[in-house]
C-alpha cells in the first residue's frame, strides 16, 4: 500500500523572518532523514504541494531544487520527484559476525555468565518467592496511580527527591520501626529500584575491586552477582542446619552479607546470639554488614527477632528491604537503611547509576501505606499463604517424601526440598520448566563444589487446583529421573 504524503507534519511559520522556500527545504529533509518520507517514495508534484500549503508554486519549485542539488531527492522531467536512498555505511558479513560475547569488557563477559531464575509469564506455579497476583487489589492500586498521575504536573515531573520520595520514606520508616524493629529516620531511607538496585549500589559504594566481602554459602545469587561484579572477592560464610559459622574467614571483610531474618535460600532465622556475635565481629574489622530483609513479613512458625539494624542503629549496618515480595516484583521497588551521616552521599550514586525510583509509583505506593491499603494485603495474604503453604506441604511429602525431604522453614513464601542423593537438580528444574513449573535448583545457590541438590519452591502464586496439578507433574518427572 501507498503511503499518503505526511503534508501535516510539515510546519511553516509565515511570521518568521526566514523565507518560506528555505522553511519548506528544511522541513522536508527533516522528513527524509527522520525516514518518515522513506527512500523511493514520491513526493507530491510542485502544483499540489503549494496548494495544500497555501504557498506560491515557486517557492516548493525551489525547495526540491535544493533538495536536488544535494542528493536528498531525484527528479526527471515529467515525473513526481521521489526520495533518493540515504547513506549508511556498510557493516560486512565479517564485522557483524564478530559482534559475540567476545567484544565485551571483561567485567562483561563475567556479567553475561551470572546465573539468574526469572520465569516466563503465565508460568506461576511454585515460583520461587513470587507472590500471589490474583489476590492483589490491582483496582485500588490503579486508583492510587491514576490519582497522584493526574498530580504529577508539579512535584512528580522531573528528576526530583533523588533518594526518595518523602512521604514514602516516612511511611518506610513509621512501618519498619513497628514491625521489624529498625531504628531510623525518614532521612535514612533511600528508595532504589528493589532490592537489587540496592544490592548493586552497596557493591560499589561500600567496596573497591579486590576487597574481600564475607557471603552467605549457600546464598541469594543476585546479591553474590551484584557483589562480584564490582569486583568483590567473596569468601564464604557457610550456613547450614545449625545455622550461621561464624569462623572469620581469612582475611577480614570489608562487607558481610546475610539475610538473618530468613535465611535464603535455607529459610532459618538467625538467633540473637548469633546476631550479637556478627555485630561484634564486624566492629572489630570496621566491615559494612548488608542485612536483606526480603520476605521476613510472612512468618508461620517462631517469634520475630527484631533487625540486626535496630540492635546497632546508625552503625555500619543497611538494612535493604523490597517491595517485590509483599506487593509484586514488578513494582521495581525497594529501599536501604542507610547511617544518617551517608543519606547524601548515595544521591551522586544513585544518579550516575540511574537508579532512584519512579516518582508516580512512589507517590501511590506512599498512599497505599498511609491509607491502610498495606496492612490490609499483609493481613489477607498471611491468612491465604498459611492455608496454601499447609496445602503444598502435606501434598509434597505424600508425592514427593520418597525422595526429596523438606525443610520446614521459619518464614518466607518459598521451601526448599532437598533430594536423598545427590542429582543433577539442574536438569530436574529444566525438565519442570518445560511443563510449565518454575522450580529453581538447590545447587544454583552454592558458589562452592559442595553443592547440596534440591528444588527451591513457591508456593504463595498458586492456588489448591494448580499446586495439586503441578505437584503431580513434578513428582512425575522426580521419579523418571530417580528410577
Ligand atoms: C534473597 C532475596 N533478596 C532480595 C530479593 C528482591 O529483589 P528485588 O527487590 O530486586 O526484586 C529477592 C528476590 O527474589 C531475594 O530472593
Amino acid at each position: 500500500m501507498r503511503q499518503a504524503f505526511p503534508v501535516e507534519n510539515i510546519v511553516l511559520d509565515r511570521r518568521r523572518e526566514q523565507q518560506l522556500r528555505k522553511q519548506l527545504y528544511k522541513e522536508l529533509r527533516r522528513l527524509i532523514e527522520s525516514r518518515l518520507l522513506p527512500s523511493g517514495s514520491a513526493l507530491p508534484s510542485t502544483r499540489v504541494l503549494a496548494s495544500d500549503l497555501r504557498v506560491g508554486r515557486n517557492t516548493v519549485i525551489a525547495a526540491y531544487d535544493q533538495l536536488a542539488l544535494e542528493g536528498y531527492i531525484s527528479t526527471s522531467l515529467g515525473m513526481r520527484p521521489t526520495v533518493s536512498g540515504l547513506p549508511s555505511v556498510d557493516v560486512s558479513p565479517h564485522e557483524r559476525a564478530r559482534l559475540g560475547i567476545s567484544e565485551l569488557s571483561v567485567r562483561g563477559q563475567f556479567m553475561s555468565r551470572l546465573p539468574f531464575h526469572h520465569g516466563r509469564p503465565g508460568v506461576m506455579a511454585f515460583h520461587p518467592g513470587l507472590p500471589d497476583a490474583d489476590n492483589f487489589p490491582f483496582n485500588t492500586w490503579s486508583k492510587l496511580i491514576t490519582r497522584r498521575t493526574k498530580l504529577a504536573r508539579t512535584e512528580l515531573f522531573g528528576s526530583y527527591f533523588i533518594t526518595g520520595y518523602p512521604p514514602l520514606c516516612e511511611a518506610i520508616a513509621r512501618y519498619l520501626g513497628a514491625s521489624r524493629g529498625v531504628i531510623c529516620s525518614p532521612e535514612q531511607i533511600v528508595i532504589t529500584n528493589g532490592a537489587q538496585s540496592a544490592f548493586d549500589i552497596l557493591a560499589r559504594c561500600l567496596t573497591d575491586p579486590g576487597d574481600t566481602v564475607w557471603m552467605e554459602e549457600p546464598g541469594y545469587y543476585g546479591a553474590s552477582a551484584a557483589l562480584a561484579s564490582s569486583g568483590a572477592r567473596l569468601m564464604p560464610l557457610h550456613v547450614d542446619d545449625d545455622g550461621w559459622s561464624l569462623e572469620p574467614p581469612a582475611t577480614s571483610p570489608r562487607a558481610i552479607f546475610v539475610t538473618p531474618s530468613c535465611h535464603h535460600p535455607l529459610g532459618l532465622t538467625m538467633s540473637m546470639e548469633q546476631r550479637l556475635n556478627l555485630i561484634r565481629l564486624a566492629r572489630e574489622w570496621n566491615a559494612w554488614i548488608i542485612e536483606d530483609d526480603y520476605d521476613s513479613e510472612y512468618r508461620f512458625q517462631g517469634q520475630p527477632i527484631p533487625a540486626l539494624q535496630g540492635l546497632a542503629p546508625d552503625s555500619r549496618v543497611i538494612f535493604v528491604g523490597t517491595f517485590a515480595k509483599i506487593l509484586f516484583p514488578a513494582m521495581r521497588l525497594g529501599y536501604m537503611v542507610v547511617p544518617a551521616a551517608l543519606r547524601d552521599s548515595f544521591v551522586a550514586a544513585l544518579s550516575s547509576t540511574g537508579q532512584f525510583g519512579p516518582l508516580i509509583t512512589q507517590a501511590a505506593l506512599a498512599d497505599f501505606i498511609n491509607e491502610g491499603h498495606l496492612t490490609r494485603h499483609l493481613r489477607r495474604m498471611r491468612r491465604i499463604y498459611a492455608e496454601r503453604r499447609s496445602y503444598f506441604i502435606g501434598l509434597f511429602e505424600r508425592q514427593l517424601g520418597a525422595w526429596m525431604e523438606l525443610r520446614h522453614m521459619d518464614s518466607g513464601i518459598q521451601l526448599v526440598g532437598r533430594f536423598r542423593t545427590q542429582v543433577d537438580d539442574r536438569a530436574i528444574a529444566n525438565a519442570a520448566q518445560i511443563q510449565g513449573i518454575n522450580v529453581s535448583p538447590l545447587s544454583l545457590q552454592y558458589r562452592n563444589p559442595t553443592r547440596q541438590s534440591g528444588l527451591l519452591m513457591g508456593f504463595a502464586a498458586s492456588d489448591q487446583k494448580t499446586t495439586r496439578r503441578a505437584m503431580q507433574r513434578l513428582a512425575l518427572i522426580v521419579e523418571n529421573a530417580l528410577g
